[in-house]
């Protein structure tokens, strides 16, 4: 049988996996990541079972959903769930196949609802999924144990300012502890005032032929590639000063042993919008800095740019840009979820968000802001979709495979740039000096292989 141009090279030809996921981390120490990492079946499905139904997966946020019987179809790995807040308004995350012969329960990308009843029999779930009824039940469920039947639910629901997680392991840790030094900076960057953030709109949805750990580690460390790729940002004039951007002095990396990292940048607003939290304002005025520690507040008040990755697959990006070339930029913030799709594919998740006590003004330039830069025809998405589709390719090329070609990550290693720990930084997370260097990515990478490896 000719092997298919999605799957690679036949599977005899390539090293088995286990001997080959021991090879990484010996990898990794010299700065290297092999290829096939971004192309593999086998590997796919163990970063389902190990990674997305092992950890905290970003579901939604609370505004999506605020009513009993609000529910939004969402995924966590290539599952299909039911986020829904029940009658008594408790959040359930559901799995969309039915307990009688595994039909999806529910159509709709979102709604509200008392129930769902499945098309193929007309089983009906309340929509806490507890089981309901049937069709003759008197006469064909005489016995049921209605308990035991009902719609398979995510045994963790947990949420950190609006932002829900679930996770499929019951023994998964608390979100504040999966959070780690995390929790810190989401307080900064999210809590800002007690009325908080809102979903804008309904988020955007599209595929992209990438693997999603290329996205992951892009987004929480990788200011190498934005004088570079988005160079164009800067010619259009929707980007100031995108080599200030890209880390020419003011950036910095921050990470955890979790796995999360960000990009930190002191700020490079131009001087009428500079109003220590970046925002304008009649929108910084409604903020409630004495509600975070000093030190957080400090954080807020000198530091503009945050992009991010909390582990494994949820993006977070506070940026200015302007919503309109030669308009001020405004500071939007959005959230991204990378679904995985097989190992070379996902479809992109974004959620803008506005403040509550903003204007709405204010919230339809930051939302036009975001799409304009990160929307799936924004200027900075279409260049970020076109080079990750080069991992998926190299790493089911059987040639590459044979050279055992690893792409590179020794940016920051010993002698290559300035480059180390920032031994003054006094916040939470592991601080560095310059973004000349991949250490984060380095952390990410160890998290994964340690979820991967271990059964
Ligand atoms: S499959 Fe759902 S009722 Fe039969
Ligand atoms: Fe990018």
């Amino acid at each position: 049988m000719v092997p298919s141009a999605k799957n690679g090279p036949s599977r005899q030809a390539i090293e088995p996996v286990d001997d080959f996921l021991r090879s990484v981390a010996p990898a990794l120490d010299r700065g290297g990541l092999p290829a096939r990492v971004f192309n593999d079946t086998n590997i796919h499905a163990l970063e389902l079972d190990r990674v997305f139904a092992r950890n905290w997966v970003f579901v939604g946020h609370e505004t999506e959903i605020p009513s009993p019987g609000d529910f939004a179809l969402r995924h966590i790995g290539e599952d299909q769930f039911i986020l829904v807040r029940d009658d008594s308004g408790t959040l359930r995350v559901l799995l969309n196949n039915c307990s009688h012969r595994g039909s999806p329960v529910c159509r709709a990308e979102r709604g509200n609802t008392t129930h769902f009843r499945c098309p193929y029999h007309s089983w009906v779930y309340k929509n806490s999924g507890e089981w309901s009824g049937a069709p003759l039940k008197k006469r064909a469920y005489q016995t049921l144990d209605a308990k035991q039947w009902g719609l398979q639910a995510a045994p963790r629901v947990e949420t950190v300012h609006g932002l829900i997680f679930a996770s499929l392991n019951p023994d998964v840790p608390n979100l504040n502890d999966y959070l780690g030094g995390m929790r810190w900076y989401l307080d900064a960057i999210f809590g800002l005032n007690e009325a908080g953030m809102t979903v804008i709109g309904e988020p955007q949805r599209w595929k992209v032929r990438a693997n999603w750990k290329s996205a992951a580690e892009n987004f929480m460390a990788d200011a190498y590639h934005v004088p570079a790729l988005h160079r164009s940002g800067q010619d259009v004039g929707v980007f100031p000063e995108i080599d200030s951007a890209g880390g020419a002095g003011t950036s910095r990396h921050l990470y955890f042993d979790e796995g999360h990292g960000m990009i930190l940048n002191r700020g490079f607003l131009p001087a009428p919008m500079w109003h220590k939290t970046g925002f304008p304002a009649e929108v910084a005025t409604t903020f409630q800095l004495d509600r975070l520690k000093p030190d957080q507040r400090d954080f807020v008040e000198s530091h503009a740019l945050t992009a991010g990755t909390i582990y494994p697959n949820l993006g977070l990006v506070r940026v200015p840009a302007s919503p309109h070339p030669g308009a001020l930029p405004v500071v939007f913030t959005y959230l991204r979820m990378w679904q995985p799709c097989g190992p070379d594919t996902i479809i992109n998740w974004n959620w803008t968000l506005g403040w509550k006590t903003a204007s709405e003004k204010f919230n339809e330039d930051a939302y036009i802001a975001a799409l304009a830069m990160h929307g799936p025809g924004g200027i900075f998405e279409q260049d970020d979709s076109v080079v990750w589709t080069g991992a998926p390719q190299a790493g089911k090329s059987a040639f590459a495979r044979k050279r055992r070609m690893n792409f590179n990550y020794q940016l920051g290693t010993e002698g290559m740039s300035e480059y180390e720990i920032d031994s003054t930084w006094k916040w939470p997370g592991h601080a560095t000096t310059t973004v000349m260097g991949e250490a984060p990515q380095r952390a990410f990478y160890r998290r994964w292989l340690q979820d991967v490896t271990t059964p």
